[in-house]
């Protein structure tokens, strides 16, 4: 197999063993469903382009966004046709998920000065996907940033996703030390690094998850935690300076009425009524969180301040990925699921 031309790209001299025919392995997909559509197959190894980062991937987190990409069902129900026409509308244009993942630079493209073969990186591979595969090949302008140093590749991969999303929102919060801060969903990918960003902002947090997940978004930095399967938080008396809410389900005029004057109300997940509401309201705020290698250098940082921790619930193997979306279909974790790309038992 040829994974770089040597001529045009600077690569490792290293290559995999086993792979001289230009084929190597990934998960893929064919048709939306249920978790058993993933399989393992041999794929061309891909060929990066001279703007390109070819990258050897060792760990991808198998998120909500990948499930519901696989199984083509949201509980925000208006996403639907613009997502399905961008992604394929009667079967999905890219068969190979994974947007977020860590592993090592194999090559780059002759016009790529920002990475060189053997860095170890970490990224979000956006709507290009691609991750649960050995190899990726991505953009060099792609969210890519160096590992943190103190974390292995499952637990970097288990970063971009929330990490990103939870600093977009913590930040257009704009929390002041002190400030109170309900998360709901905080037992999430998401949720579980908007907890550790508010906590590092000095905020105080009431956590919002399943009973489940109390302990472990308390270790993250929650003062306190409601379970919403048997207790609801807006009968609570509670008053925020700040609600991040993750769960499209929520009652949202209801969480409007907890907020203390001057509070903000953000949607990470927003149903078509909260959607109108921020364009008409300045205290309610939905956005797609842009995803840069800005924000993830500084994720870099906060992770090796220890500011940031892992939050790996299991590492499955990639021939096992059916399982890992199973898990994370049916909400038993606690935390993030991985797949790890270094064994195929
Ligand atoms: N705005 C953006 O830019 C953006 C970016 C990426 C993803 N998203 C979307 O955001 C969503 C969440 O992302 P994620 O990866 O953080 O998902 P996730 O890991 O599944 O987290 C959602 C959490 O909310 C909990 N939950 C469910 N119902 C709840 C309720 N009524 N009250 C409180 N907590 C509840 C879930 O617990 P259970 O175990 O009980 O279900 C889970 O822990 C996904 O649907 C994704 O598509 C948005």
């Amino acid at each position: 197999m040829c994974l770089v031309r040597a001529s045009r790209y600077t690569t490792l001299t290293e290559r995999p063993a086993n792979r001289s025919d230009g084929f190597v392995k990934a998960v893929v997909y064919t048709r939306y469903g249920g978790p058993d559509v993933l399989h393992l197959a041999d794929v061309p190894a891909p060929v990066p382009g001279d703007r390109d980062v070819l990258i050897r991937v060792r760990a991808a987190e198998a998120t909500k966004s990948d499930c519901e990409f696989r199984s083509f069902r949201y509980s925000v129900k208006w996403i639907w046709l613009p997502l399905r026409i961008t992604v394929g509308v009667f079967r999905p244009r890219r068969r190979i998920l994974g947007g977020y993942f860590a592993g090592e630079v194999v090559s780059v493209g002759e016009r790529v000065t920002r990475f060189a073969p053997g860095h170890q990186i970490y990224g979000a591979a956006g709507l290009h996907l691609g991750a649960y595969g050995e190899y990726v090949v991505l953009p060099a302008s792609a969210a890519l940033a160096a590992k943190p140093k103190n974390m292995t590749f499952a637990e970097a991969a288990a970063v971009p996703l929330g990490g990103l999303n939870a600093l977009h929102f913590m930040r257009r919060a704009t929390i002041k030390a002190g400030e109170h801060v309900l998360i709901i969903g905080a037992g999430g990918s998401i949720g579980a690094h908007a907890v550790q960003i508010a906590r590092s902002m000095g905020a105080r947090i009431t956590a919002v998850d399943h009973g489940i997940k109390e302990e472990f978004v308390r270790r993250l930095g929650a003062d306190d935690f409601v379970d919403y399967t048997t207790a609801d938080v807006t009968t609570m008396g509670g008053r925020f300076d700040v609600i991040f809410d993750m769960v499209p389900a929520s009652p949202f005029r209801r969480l409007l009425g907890m907020l203390q004057p001057g509070g903000r109300y953000l949607n990470g997940n927003p149903r078509l009524p909260v959607l109108l509401r921020s364009a008409t309201t300045p205290r309610v705020t939905t956005a797609f969180a842009p995803e840069t290698t800005e924000d993830l250098t500084t994720l870099t940082a906060m992770i090796e301040a220890g500011q940031i921790r892992p939050i790996v619930d299991r590492v499955y193997p990639m021939s096992e990925a059916a399982a890992a979306h199973r898990r994370v279909d049916t909400e038993q974790r606690v935390g993030a699921v991985v797949l790890s790309m270094d064994s195929l038992d």
